[in-house]
This record gives C-alpha cells, sequence and structure tokens, in this order.
C-alpha cells in the first residue's frame, strides 16, 4: 500500500471510530466480543488524559482505579506519548523475531535491572505471564538444583490473585464459583496456606516445595497488608528450608505502595528471588510484563525453554524503557508518599463520619475502604460514585479499591475525595 493511501484509509478508520454513537459502541462489544467482563458504564471513553476519562457524552470520569494501576504514570504520559511517536517515526521494527538483536530492548533490560537490582529480566506481556514463568522457573529450580524428586510444590496464599491462566486459576478461593467452577481439572502441586502466617508456611514446607508466591499486598483480595516483617521473615524461612520466595508485585509495583516495590518497606533482606512486574511498567501504553531474578536462577531459562513472540519485542521495549525513565522523572515513588499520607487521613476523616465505612487501610496510594455489611454492598456504592462521577472500585463485596493515579494533583484528589464524601456521608440517610 502507498503512503498516500494509507494516510487516507488510517484517518477514515479513526473517524469511523469518532462517528461510532455510544449504544452503537456497547452493541457491537455485547454482540462481537466474549461476555468475560460486564460493563459499569454504558458511556464510551474517547479521550483520557491524567488521572481523566473523556466519555461521548461528554462527561468526565475520575480514573480512581488507574486502570487496576496500569496507569500509576497517569493516562497517555507525555513522555511515553512522544517516545512513541518517534519511534513510530524512525521506522525501527516494531515487531522483530527475539533472534535479532533489538537496541530497545537492549535498553530497557539494562534500565530495568538497574532500577530493581536483579541481575536479568524476562520480558512478557502482560501480569499474569509472569506468576506463570515464575512457577515454571521455580520447578525448573527444584529439579535440577534442589533435586526434588517428586512433584515441586508451590505454596500460595488465601484470597490471593495472580491472574486467570489455568495454572492460577486453580488459586482462587474455593467458594469462588465464579472464577473457578468448570475449569478443572487443575494443574498438580500448588498447595494453598493462610496469608500473613509464617506458621502456615512453616507447616507446610516439605522436601518437595519448590517456592512461596504471595502478593506483598493483596490487591483483588481485597486490599490486604499482611504484619510488618512478613516478606523479609518469608525470605528467612525461604533460606532456611530451602524453597524459593517470589513476589508478585504486579499490582503493587511501580511506586504504588510509596516504593518502587512494596517489598522494599521491609528493607533489603525481603528481596525476593522472584519478582512478577506488570501494569505500570509500560505506563498503560502496552501490555508488558516479566520476571526478574539474579544470573544463576534465571540461567535454569536457557533458549527453547520459555519465550513468547511479542516479550520483549521492540515496540513493547521503547514504550517501556519511556516509561520507567518516567517514573524516575516524576519523582513517582515520593509523589505516592506524600500524597498517600495526605489521603490517608483525608480518607479516615470521611470514615469517622461515614457509618457505612468500617475502616479504611492503606499503603502508599494503594488503598482499601472496608464497608459494614448491614446494607448494600460495595457494588451499589461504585455506581453511585460512577454518577457523581469517579471510578472507586469495589471487589469481595465489602470491599472499596481506591488506587488513583499517582501523578493525580491534589484538586483532581480532592475531587475523588468529594465523592466519596458525598456518597458516605451526604447520603448516608438513604443507605
Ligand atoms: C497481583 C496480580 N498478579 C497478576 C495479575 C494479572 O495481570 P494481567 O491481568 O495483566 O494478566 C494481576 C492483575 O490485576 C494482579 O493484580
Amino acid at each position: 500500500m502507498d503512503a498516500k493511501t494509507a494516510h487516507d484509509k488510517a484517518r477514515s478508520l479513526i473517524e469511523e471510530a469518532n462517528a461510532l454513537g455510544g449504544d452503537e459502541t456497547v452493541n457491537l462489544i455485547e454482540s462481537h466480543i466474549a461476555h468475560n467482563y460486564g460493563l459499569l458504564s454504558r458511556d464510551p471513553v474517547v479521550k483520557a488524559e491524567g488521572a481523566w476519562l473523556h466519555c461521548k457524552s461528554g462527561k468526565k470520569i475520575f480514573d480512581g482505579v488507574a486502570a487496576y494501576s496500569a496507569a500509576n504514570l497517569g493516562h497517555g504520559h507525555p513522555l511515553v506519548r512522544e517516545a512513541l511517536k518517534a519511534f513510530l517515526g524512525s521506522h525501527a521494527p516494531t515487531v522483530l523475531g527475539r533472534f535479532m538483536a533489538d537496541p530497545y530492548l537492549a535498553l530497557f533490560g539494562r534500565k530495568i535491572t538497574q532500577m530493581t537490582g536483579f541481575d536479568k529480566f524476562l520480558p512478557a506481556n502482560g501480569g499474569v505471564e509472569g506468576p506463570e514463568a515464575a512457577i515454571k522457573l521455580a520447578r525448573r529450580w527444584a529439579h535440577q538444583v534442589k533435586g526434588v524428586k517428586g512433584t515441586p510444590q508451590i505454596l500460595y496464599a488465601d484470597r490471593c490473585f495472580h491472574g486467570r491462566t489455568l495454572t492460577v486459576t486453580q488459586m482462587f478461593d474455593e467458594d469462588d464459583k465464579v472464577a473457578r467452577q468448570g475449569f478443572g481439572p487443575w494443574p498438580e502441586g500448588f498447595k494453598r496456606i493462610a496469608y500473613n502466617d509464617l506458621a502456615a508456611v512453616e507447616a507446610s514446607v516439605n522436601e518437595n516445595t519448590a517456592a512461596v508466591l504471595v502478593e506483598p499486598i493483596q490487591g483483588e483480595g481485597g486490599i490486604n497488608i499482611p504484619d510488618e516483617g512478613y516478606l523479609r521473615s518469608l525470605i528467612e524461612l525461604g533460606k532456611r528450608h530451602n524453597f524459593l520466595v517470589i513476589f508478585d508485585e504486579v499490582q503493587t509495583g511501580w511506586a504504588r505502595t510509596g516504593e518502587l516495590f512494596c517489598w522494599m518497606h521491609e528493607g533489603p533482606e525481603a528481596r525476593p528471588d522472584i519478582m512478577c512486574i506488570g501494569k505500570s511498567v509500560s505506563g498503560g501504553f502496552a501490555p508488558v510484563g516479566g520476571i526478574l531474578a539474579n544470573d544463576e536462577l534465571m540461567s535454569l531459562f536457557g533458549p527453547g525453554s520459555h519465550g513468547s513472540t511479542f516479550g520483549g519485542c521492540p515496540i513493547s521495549s521503547c514504550i517501556a524503557y519511556a516509561a520507567l525513565n518516567a517514573i524516575e522523572e516524576e519523582k513517582l515513588v515520593e509523589q505516592a508518599q506524600k500524597k498517600g499520607e495526605w489521603l490517608m487521613e483525608r480518607l479516615n476523616a470521611i470514615a469517622e463520619k461515614a457509618p457505612r465505612i468500617k475502616e479504611v487501610r492503606g499503603k502508599g496510594m494503594m488503598f482499601g475502604i472496608e464497608l459494614t455489611q448491614d446494607g448494600p454492598d460495595g457494588h451499589h456504592f461504585t455506581e453511585l460514585l460512577l454518577e457523581k462521577g469517579a471510578i472507586i472500585k469495589d471487589t469481595h463485596h465489602w470491599v472499596l479499591r481506591f488506587t488513583p493515579p499517582i501523578v493525580a494533583s491534589k484538586e483532581d484528589l480532592e475531587f475523588a475525595l468529594g465523592c466519596l464524601e458525598e456518597v458516605f456521608v451526604g447520603q448516608t440517610a438513604d443507605t
């Protein structure tokens, strides 16, 4: 196709999207896309900037979940956007067989290992590929290094969330029928233990244990924050009993909790053997994720043992390289610390006046607002908040997750606090 035809055709594709009405958009999605997600709003989002989503109807919505922490840098961060434009203008390849050398992968690799302090990065596409790769690596380590003769065992926690591939689907709580029912049989070699319970780890560890896999704060499970020292002690136990520790930082990573990674709150002794990352590593511009580990461990993955066509491809690597630079330039960790402290005070002040709020818990800019169970559940409040103009979304029925973009200004955050105040204090009589 010649350049002029491509230019005109591309414009017409964008115009086609712009011309699509609200109902038409929803009807097409419902007709042609699998119904594995429900829509909270029927008003399509046509533009996103910083902390704000702009809808077809003209309504502006504050993204109080930052696209599940994929937009810690806000939507459309200018540094990533400009890097992407320049990348496309340079005619660099967007995808290459990984058997070819790519300068963007080289720069991304150097940057991510420098920032995290691990020797090696294994790139992947999106969050769930992290735990998947980590489990493979832990099993190989168990067979080849630890010398496990039977089935290597992975311990995982109650109320965890590691994504939705087959391996990790069994990890949903047994009463979560929607997530689990009809997907068995489950892969062998996994055991559920209580979260935030070191005795449960000790009681379950045996000579076949390959790894313990946990989130440093459980996000999807309701913003469950373990006791101080839990993460560090897991590492100690791992050393004592010869098993690996995997921290899934897909949601807690990239400054969300007020440190670059959540385990860092407990100091260098809490560094895991394998760390899973995703979401904001791409500034929300592309599905990027992966795992980090030291040389010795990562060397168990040789050519042919793991990989994917798009994992670490040039366009993703360029985007992620720019996003990591933006995380530093924005001093995202400091922003999360400062705004997080201020938000916690403000949220607690609202909670004191709101009979339906049982507790506010959080770290950095990752908050859970737990409701009392004597009235409508979290979904009802999510809908009320959306009417006011903020996405603050329920999880596990009784917890509202508030994880706004870390770059959101105080004025933006005041707006979200105002919505919470109106819904929980202004309207308590109605609920
Ligand atoms: C802790 C954790 N791990 C893994 C995932 C899966 O990420 P993705 O949905 O990008 O596959 C998520 C997603 O929310 C998550 O919170």
